[in-house]
């Protein structure tokens, strides 16, 4: 398949609906947003006030190598600055590393059946051939054997989200461990810890902590889930110097902006604030999932991370649509395959309320 037959398979990212539009469609008013796993808190005070002192300077061109980011977050994860890379948000990233290191009509990719729905985005505009891994409605494991047994000859990335979104699952150290270490040594292995913040199942490890087990292998994540800041599209790799640098080449001169680099420099120097947005996450997850225990033909999939997936006993869509007519925007998963299902975000503790109360209308209704 050439680059415009594998684009016109292709269908545009429906991002979670916007307060604005649904208040315009809808004519209701006080919406909430539980669509895209943003914090509730809002940015860190102190990525709020590097913001207003950059203001500024917005004339100028902001430093194209990220050099006082990138010296933060090697400072932060302990790795030499020639080991990290920015971008206008981790999905740029991941777009620069397909772009990279496959070549269309000859490598192929391998993801997960209800992975971010980013990735077979980005193959597809890209025209690279993937495979996808099956993954069962029943647990969501993401087995790591499936998906050695789904290599190929062609296979030269290897996507993984840990943890996973929309699912929340994550892979434990020990079967990451042994995957990264047993495929073959030609395969980059991306792995996004988009979410990694909110962990608190102590069979994790990060990937930055897998490095040891093979060179082929590179760390994505993001600023825009628990610090806070999805509006300034920043996110960022760590790998080897040599992939780096190559992903460097081929970057846009300015693709990481200003007000993102300072922000995101502040919010990493604020771990009071990250704290806080972990705490509050937990306690809203647990009373979700409070909340929904006794909703017959209702399933919520265990999470570790700031949503949760959630079985129903109607079409997920179907829930969706009676849920924005009371001014609630969850995710439908319909563009996954999903149907039976919903992603509710981890709002403020109000917020939660509210989606419980609208939702158990909507079931009873
Ligand atoms: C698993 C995963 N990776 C990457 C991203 C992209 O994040 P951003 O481009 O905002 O950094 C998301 C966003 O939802 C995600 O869920």
């Amino acid at each position: 398949m050439n680059v415009i037959q594998s684009i016109e398979t292709l269908k545009a990212y429906q991002p979670g609906k916007p307060i604005s539009e649904l208040e315009r469609e809808y004519g209701v008013t006080n919406a909430i947003k539980l669509a895209s796993n943003e914090n509730p808190m809002g940015p860190s005070p102190k990525a709020m006030e590097a913001v207003k002192k950059a203001v500024s300077s917005l004339h100028l061109y902001p430093d194209g190598a990220a050099f006082e980011l990138r010296q933060t977050l090697a400072t932060f994860h302990d790795v030499e600055m020639s080991e990290v890379i920015t971008g206008n948000g981790s999905n740029e990233v991941l777009n620069l590393i397909a772009r990279c290191f496959l070549r269309p009509g000859k490598d192929s990719a391998l993801i997960f059946k209800y992975a971010f729905i980013a990735y077979p985005i980005i193959l597809k505009s890209f025209g690279v051939d993937f495979d996808v891994v099956d993954v069962s409605t029943v647990d969501f494991e993401q087995s790591l054997d499936k998906m050695f047994d789904a290599i190929r000859e062609t296979t030269k990335l290897i996507i993984i989200a840990n943890p996973n979104n929309p699912t929340g699952t994550l892979i434990p150290a020990d079967t990451l461990t042994s995957f990264l270490k047993k495929v073959p040594k030609d395969i980059l292995v991306v792995v996004d810890e988009a979410y990694v913040e909110f962990i608190d199942d102590p069979a994790f490890s990060s990937a930055l902590d897998l490095r040891k087990t093979r060179e082929n292998l590179i760390l994505v994540r993001t600023f825009s889930k628990c610090y806070a800041l999805a509006a300034l599209r920043v996110g960022y790799a760590v790998g080897p110097p040599h992939l780096i640098d190559y992903i460097n080449r081929i970057r846009e001169p300015f693709n990481c902006n200003l007000i993102g680099q300072v922000a995101a420099i502040a919010s990493l120097g604020d771990r009071e604030f990250v704290e806080k947005t972990v705490t509050q996450n937990r306690a809203v997850r647990q009373a979700l999932f409070d909340g929904l225990a006794s909703l017959a033909g209702v399933r919520a999939i265990a999470s570790q991370t700031n949503f949760v997936l959630i079985e129903t006993p109607i079409s997920g869509s179907q829930i969706y649509t009676s849920l924005l007519k009371k001014g609630v925007i969850v995710r439908p998963l319909k563009g996954y395959g999903l149907d039976p299902f919903l992603r509710i975000s981890l709002g403020s503790p109000d917020e939660n309320t509210r989606f419980l109360e609208s939702f158990k209308q909507v079931l009873h209704a």
